[in-house]
């Protein structure tokens, strides 16, 4: 198979990549990437020369590169997004831009490729947040958006089961819960915590740091991801989680305790607005229909998460400083 991978020089989708090339030897793949803040070419440099790997430039909402790229694949997966809820809040418009517009340009190029394959991958936060005694989420409960991300991710969504009921574009969507792992960007809650913490700073914990999360290691994000592709039933969305819900002061309590730290080196400071309380994901109907679940303990995740970070201080501190911006000029465009 030949795939177009939005978004692949971000966390997840590099991860797909990795994931991809590694398992499947006759599969390539197309990164297709804007490198905006949250792009890094370093986190597929591994590919940078393999045959079976090409990385193109561009934005998902440039219709007329959208359809040369789709109409040359067999299927699409779809990554690429403004991703940070805390930016969302700052600034709406290039969420709404990226998420749904670009989302819209996408489909419309795997529509007129011939009804192209196309894989979706959503978020957990289209449902809103969670009371301590509610269900989790399941593909049944009912959209509640909250934050402008959250709002631009549901918009796509529902534009991706419209392509389906309309067109009958050959469609899946995954909506999963907070990742963490490898090439995780360092202004999301765990790298944030790692990088402060081997630097000597400290971490901030928005409001009482209560609020629940349910953390899936990216890999087997990328599995559950793998799987749908493959196997997944068209115009059908699934919900992929950890098993793993934690408190956010749990987490950096389990961080500091993993780098030898004490509770001074947490910071309480004012919480997000809005921010949704709890997040929890059911994922028994992939693990009933598709024998996907969460093979990666948090405990293990996280052990091997903050490993990682330490053995990568180059990538993470060229973020902090910003000169990983420079890759694309000096190293790949030549
Ligand atoms: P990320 O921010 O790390 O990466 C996003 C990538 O998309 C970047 O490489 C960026 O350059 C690219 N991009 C942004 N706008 C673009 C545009 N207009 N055209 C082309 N490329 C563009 O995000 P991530 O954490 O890897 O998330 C990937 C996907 O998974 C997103 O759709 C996100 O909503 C979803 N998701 C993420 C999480 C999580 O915990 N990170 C959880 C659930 C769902
Ligand atoms: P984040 O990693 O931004 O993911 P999301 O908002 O998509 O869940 O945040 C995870 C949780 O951690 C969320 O409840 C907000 C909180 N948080 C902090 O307490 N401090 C921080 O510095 C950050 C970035 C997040």
């Amino acid at each position: 198979m030949k795939l177009l991978v939005t978004g692949a020089a971000g966390f997840i989708g590099s991860n797909f990549v990795h994931y991809i090339l590694k398992k499947y030897p006759d599969y390539s793949v197309v990164n297709l990437d804007a490198l905006t803040y949250a792009g890094n070419l370093e986190n597929v440099k591994e590919w940078e020369h393999d045959s079976r790997y090409t990385f193109v430039r561009g934005d998902i909402c440039d219709a007329a590169l959208m359809d040369g790229l789709v109409r040359d694949v067999d299927a699409v997966v779809h990554f690429a997004a403004e991703s940070h809820v805390d930016r969302s809040i700052l600034d709406a418009k290039s969420f709404v831009q990226t998420n749904v517009i670009g989302t819209q340009v996408l489909l419309d190029a795997a529509l007129r490729s011939g009804k192209k394959r196309f894989h979706h991958v959503s978020t957990d936060e289209v449902f809103g947040a969670l009371k301590p005694e509610d269900e989790p989420f399941s593909e049944t409960t009912p959209y509640d958006p909250r934050s402008p991300y959250s709002a631009s991710k549901a918009g796509s969504d529902h534009l991706v089961r419209a392509y389906f009921h309309t067109h009958g574009l050959p469609v899946t969507i995954s909506n999963c819960s907070n990742n963490y792992g490898p090439y995780h960007f360092p202004e999301k809650l765990i790298p944030l915590a790692i990088t402060n913490l081997i630097e000597g700073k400290k971490v901030p914990v928005y409001g009482d740091g209560m609020q629940v999360r349910d953390w899936l290691f990216v890999e087997d994000h990328c599995r559950a991801i793998d799987m749908i592709v493959h196997k997944g039933m068209l115009g059908e969305t699934y919900c992929v989680g950890g098993a793993s819900e934690r408190a956010n002061i749990d987490i950096v309590k389990q961080l500091l305790s993993l780098m030898g730290k004490d509770e001074t080196s947490i910071e309480y400071v004012t919480d997000r607005p809005g921010h949704d309380r709890r997040y929890a994901i059911n994922f028994s109907k992939i693990q009933k229909e598709l024998g996907w679940e969460p093979t990666v303990t948090l405990e293990e995740g996280l052990a091997s998460t903050v490993e990682w970070f330490m053995q990568h201080e180059d990538w993470w501190k060229k973020i902090k400083s910003g000169e990983y911006q420079d890759y694309y000029e000096t190293q790949y465009k030549r």
